[in-house]
């Protein structure tokens, strides 16, 4: 085959990969030293928000949590009582996430694996929970994000997603990733760019800043987040 040849969409978005960092060795970097200062690293328990939907009556079985880092979410998740399968593209992370769901006695299924290459049941999930890794995704990979949590959901399932608004990071436009060959520290979203990411394909139940959350507390909570409860249409 031609090298660097574009003969299909895997060879854009391939192409388009490869302008930016490569993220598996990024976030294998990002977890080596787990005393550094970043908010979720000193904080065990859970979002704010996603204690807020499951007291409002979110009562998913099987849940999917994508770009789970060090655990806090699918370890509260799990104690709900639901079957928690949990993702990262980072080794420490899930080793770290290991450790922790040990000590807290519970039984979740952890893997090291990227979104876009993790195999799964089509529509096995009642909820998809994302907390701090759209904002990291390329604008390409967000078409494919998209497409995986909706082949991961079962009808009407439901997304919970806490990212970046415009105090977490830049409101860097799509193109301007690409034109950086950078996504700096993350993607601000508007209200109206997230909107437009997701309304296509699933309705907004709840649509909100984060809480900032003064620690020490059971709960993590940060001001410069939006959260949102979305069901698939
Ligand atoms: C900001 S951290 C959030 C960690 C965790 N959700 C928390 O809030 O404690 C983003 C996470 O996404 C993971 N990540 C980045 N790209 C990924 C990908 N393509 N597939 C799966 N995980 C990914 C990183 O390793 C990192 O743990």
């Amino acid at each position: 085959m031609t090298e660097e040849a574009i003969l299909n969409y895997d060879d854009l978005f391939n192409m388009l990969d490869n302008l930016l960092r490569e993220p598996k060795e990024f976030w294998e970097g990002f977890y080596s030293n787990r005393d550094k200062e970043i908010p979720f690293f000193k904080i065990k328990g859970p979002d704010e928000n996603l204690v807020e939907y499951f007291e409002n009556g979110l009562k998913p079985t099987r849940v999917l949590e994508i770009g789970c880092g060090p655990g806090r979410n699918a370890i509260y998740m799990a104690q709900k009582g639901c079957k928690v399968d949990a993702l990262d593209i980072s080794q420490n992370a899930i080793d770290w996430a290991i450790e922790r769901a040990k000590e807290d006695q519970v039984d979740i299924n952890f893997q090291c694996q990227s979104l876009f290459s993790f195999f799964f049941e089509p529509n096995s999930y009642d909820f998809v929970y994302d907390c701090g890794l759209l904002h990291h995704i390329a604008p390409h990979r967000r078409l494919t994000y998209l497409e995986v949590i909706k082949k991961a959901l079962k009808p009407n399932g439901y997304l919970g997603l806490v990212c970046f608004n415009t105090d977490g990071a830049v409101d860097t436009s799509d193109w301007e990733v690409y034109r950086a060959g950078s996504l700096n520290r993350g993607i601000g979203y508007t209200e109206k760019r997230l909107k437009e990411v997701f309304t296509k394909d699933f309705d907004i139940i709840s649509f909100r800043g984060m809480k900032k959350i003064t620690q020490p507390s059971e709960f993590f909570g940060e001001e410069f987040l939006w959260t949102i409860l979305m069901q698939m249409k």
